[in-house]
This record gives C-alpha cells, sequence and structure tokens, in this order.
C-alpha cells in the first residue's frame, strides 16, 4: 500500500460544480492511465473514509509527483475535498487498481474512447498514451450539457478526433455520446477500409453498458472502467465487488484491485 501526504498546489472551480486539485507528492510515483488514489483531508474527521478519484494528469519533476484530479462535489467527501486551500495536506493513498492496457492497442490499428461526465477524467492519460504510440485515436465525450463537459482545453489538443454530445444539444451532437458512436461506426463501416479497434469508456453505468452492447454488436473488444462505492480501496473490505462472467467461469471481483478496467463484455451489468 502506497499511503503519503500530498499537498494542495492549485485548486481551481468551474461549470456547474466541478473541482480541480492539483497535489504535489515529494517522491516518485509510477502511475498509469486508469488508476486511481483514495482521498481525505488531513483531520478531516468527517467523512470517515476516503474518496476515490481516477488520476487526470500526472507529471513529475525532480523527485516530485504532480497529479490532478477532476471531481463533481455531490456529496460529504467532495465537499470537503473542494474547500481545501493550497498548502493543505491530503491523506494520499495511491496509486490504486489495474490500468487500461494499451498493449492490445499495440495490435490494432484504431482506438475509440467513449466517456462520458465525471468519467472523463479517466481516460485524458489513456488518449495521451494512445496518441504517443502514433494509435489512430477517436474520442467520444458526452455531458447534460456544456456546463458539465470537463477537461475540453486538453482533449482538444491531442491529435485525435473529437466528437461530443449533450444531452440537451448546447454543444455537439444533441443526444447520448453512444449514439454518435454507433453513427460512427456504420459510417466507418460502411467505406469497407480495414476498421481493427478496440474501445475504451467510463462514465455512467448506463452509458458503458449501451457502449458494451454496440462493442459486442460490431465485434470491437471493449474495455470499460468501473465505479463502486469504496471503502478501503485495497481490497480487504469486499465492498466494491461486481459480477463477472468469463467463458470460464463466473465471479464476484474487487473493482479496487481486479478492476477498475474489466473486459466490458464479461461484467454483468
Ligand atoms: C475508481 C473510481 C474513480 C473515480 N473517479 C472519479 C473522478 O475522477 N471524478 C469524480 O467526480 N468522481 C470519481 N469517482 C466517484 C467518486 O469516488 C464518488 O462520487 C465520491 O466517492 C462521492 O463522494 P461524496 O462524499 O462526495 O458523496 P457521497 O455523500 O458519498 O454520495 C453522494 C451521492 O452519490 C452517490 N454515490 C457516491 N459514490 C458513488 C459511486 N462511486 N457510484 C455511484 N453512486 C455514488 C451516493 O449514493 C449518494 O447518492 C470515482 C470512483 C471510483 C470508484
Ligand atoms: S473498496 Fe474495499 S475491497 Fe474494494
Amino acid at each position: 500500500m502506497k499511503e503519503t501526504i500530498a499537498r494542495v498546489k492549485e485548486i481551481k472551480h468551474f461549470g456547474r460544480s466541478y473541482c480541480q486539485i492539483k497535489l504535489v507528492i515529494d517522491k516518485e510515483l509510477k502511475i498509469e492511465p486508469g488508476q486511481f488514489a483514495m482521498l481525505k483531508p488531513v483531520g478531516a474527521f468527517e467523512p470517515l473514509l476516503r474518496r476515490a478519484m481516477a488520476f487526470y494528469q500526472v507529471s513529475t519533476i525532480k523527485n516530485q509527483t504532480f497529479v490532478d484530479f477532476i471531481f463533481n462535489i455531490l456529496g460529504r467527501g467532495t465537499q470537503v475535498l473542494a474547500q481545501m486551500h493550497v498548502g493543505d495536506k491530503v491523506e494520499f493513498l495511491g496509486p490504486l487498481g489495474k490500468n487500461f492496457s494499451v498493449l492490445p492497442a499495440k495490435t490494432i490499428q484504431n482506438a475509440i474512447i467513449v466517456a462520458g461526465g465525471v468519467g472523463t477524467p479517466a481516460v485524458l492519460m489513456l488518449a495521451q498514451e494512445l496518441c504517443k504510440e502514433k494509435i489512430e485515436t477517436t474520442i467520444f465525450l458526452g455531458a447534460r450539457s456544456e456546463a458539465d463537459l470537463v477537461g475540453m482545453e486538453d482533449f482538444s489538443q491531442l491529435p485525435a478526433k473529437l466528437f461530443i454530445a449533450t444531452d440537451d444539444g448546447s454543444v455537439g451532437d444533441k443526444g447520448f455520446v453512444t449514439n454518435s458512436l454507433e453513427n460512427f461506426l456504420k459510417q466507418t463501416l460502411e467505406q469497407n477500409k480495414p476498421f481493427n479497434s478496440v474501445i475504451y469508456t467510463c462514465g455512467p453505468e448506463i452509458m458503458m453498458e449501451t457502449t458494451a452492447k454496440i462493442g459486442l454488436k460490431y465485434n470491437l473488444k471493449t474495455y470499460a472502467s468501473l465505479e463502486a462505492r469504496m471503502a478501503c480501496g485495497f481490497g480487504v473490505c469486499v465492498g466494491c465487488v461486481v459480477e463477472i462472467e468469463s467463458k470460464q467461469d463466473s465471479s464476484y471481483q474487487r473493482v479496487c484491485v481486479e478492476g477498475p478496467v474489466f473486459d466490458a463484455s464479461e461484467v454483468i451489468w
């Protein structure tokens, strides 16, 4: 377990109720796309438990690691995180969980990312790595409205195709991001060009489930980064289990240790 104390380097509020926080840790940490940390302000009595957050950006300078998180201010845990100030100390447990493996992508020509809401921060590092590996990447971002789109400036700087969909049509296509994905796949496959792709998804469960079904329909391997309520974050409390059904067997697996990234076709949604 990698527990340490981090300090708040920057904190900003934006959109409807979002907060971006940059923490500094006085050591080098190796963090992979899709991993997460458990966070809580030092000295906070309530809530008792740390909250899970996906890494958004990571950089290392002179033995220090800088990590950014973006979160929606939802309940008590995220409220206390959002009320911190530069210099405040944070209990930091991480990196935790299995990453999005870019390995299968090395054998493929294109990759597709489908993300929505506060699932979006979890895929920026993945998108950056896919682009670095020179894999043609198409990104679909969905949100309720323009005010709920997170990380747009960072995603739009990538050498990737970017499609936006909002429920109210305030920006991009009007409707669910999964409709945009399906239209894209129909059009691309009609062109009869070789299309050897993999899908990565993170966001609301219904969006991931629909993405998983589209993946199956078009015979594309799909990986989903699941969210679960977490108490410990490192496999002890068994509070975060999901049902997974592979060809061999069916089992309950811990999102914090065996996940959060799973083969979407094996998840019992
Ligand atoms: C691996 C992982 C990565 C995550 N990354 C991010 C991230 O990058 N940004 C972000 O904003 N959030 C992220 N989350 C979700 C975040 O951990 C929860 O939203 C957070 O714990 C809420 O804490 P809270 O005290 O503010 O809300 P609480 O008071 O605990 O809950 C408020 C409401 O939200 C519901 N809720 C809380 N957590 C979850 C959950 N995990 N799934 C479904 N419903 C929930 C509760 O039932 C309640 O109705 C991640 C979760 C996981 C497991
Ligand atoms: S959160 Fe405790 S086992 Fe996953």
